[in-house]
């Protein structure tokens, strides 16, 4: 399995830029609302003109009734992408549901954001604690199809010991400490991988590096155990 997910949060141009860039490496990209919203199957297709191994996650977080997530799953599988992903708080219904006809598609639960806080969960009225909420999600996931789960490297491990195996995907990573990040909890590369990650994602060290080739050579060989 591919382990370097980068999130192409860019404009097309510059995701094109850096997908000719990266080409030859073994990539998976991570397309957001901000390209697909704009451009649509054209940026997946662009995408692959360029690089045809590269692997595709659609990162569009579905979450609506059963049917509607259903039938949005339905229209990713003729896309010819590999991961997509959908909010584990749309139940277990929904999930089952997009999971009948995830074809090839590796579908990947989201459980609690991470700018969800303890305010968030008063708010709603759920009286778990962050932590019982992410393993419930998790869990009604992968009970209902899920091939993996978004989740933090502080999660990974536990989520693993107490689930088993599943695709740990695992955004928040910084190959380099900085100063000032607004991902408040990252991890290094080796450490994501070392808790349990089969996939981390990075996005901004890459995109914003001035030389994104050696960052990403880095990373792979960081992570290359
Ligand atoms: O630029 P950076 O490496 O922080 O990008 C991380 C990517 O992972 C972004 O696309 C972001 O939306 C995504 N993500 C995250 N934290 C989560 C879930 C997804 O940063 N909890």
């Amino acid at each position: 399995m591919r382990r370097l997910c980068v999130a192409l949060d860019t404009h097309l141009e510059e995701a094109l830029k850096l997908v000719e860039l990266l080409k030859g490496y073994p990539l998976i990209y991570k397309i957001g609302y901000k390209l697909f919203v704009s451009h649509g199957v054209e940026v997946i297709r662009k995408v692959r003109d360029i690089d045809y191994s590269a692997e595709l996650f659609l990162d569009l977080k579905l979450h609506d009734i059963p049917n509607t997530v259903r039938n949005g799953v339905l229209s990713a599988t003729t896309l010819g992408v590999d991961y997509l992903t959908l909010h584990t708080l749309g139940g277990s219904e929904m999930i089952k549901r997009a999971s009948e006809v995830k074809g090839n598609i590796k579908l990947l639960g989201v459980t609690l954001l991470t700018s969800h806080n303890e305010e968030y969960l008063n708010e709603m009225g759920i009286s778990l604690s962050k932590e019982e909420l992410v393993l419930r999600l998790a869990q009604i996931g992968l009970e209902n199809g899920c091939d993996g789960l978004v989740c933090s490297a502080h999660e990974v491990a536990f989520l693993k010991e107490k689930l088993g195996n599943f695709i740990a995907v695992v955004p928040g990573i910084r190959p380099y400490k900085v100063e000032g990040d607004d991902q408040k909890r990252t991890a290094l590369p080796e450490e994501a991988v070392e808790r349990g990650a089969d996939i981390i994602v990075v996005g901004r060290p890459i995109l914003k590096a001035q030389e994104p080739r050696k960052v990403v050579e880095d990373i792979l060989k960081r992570i290359d155990r």
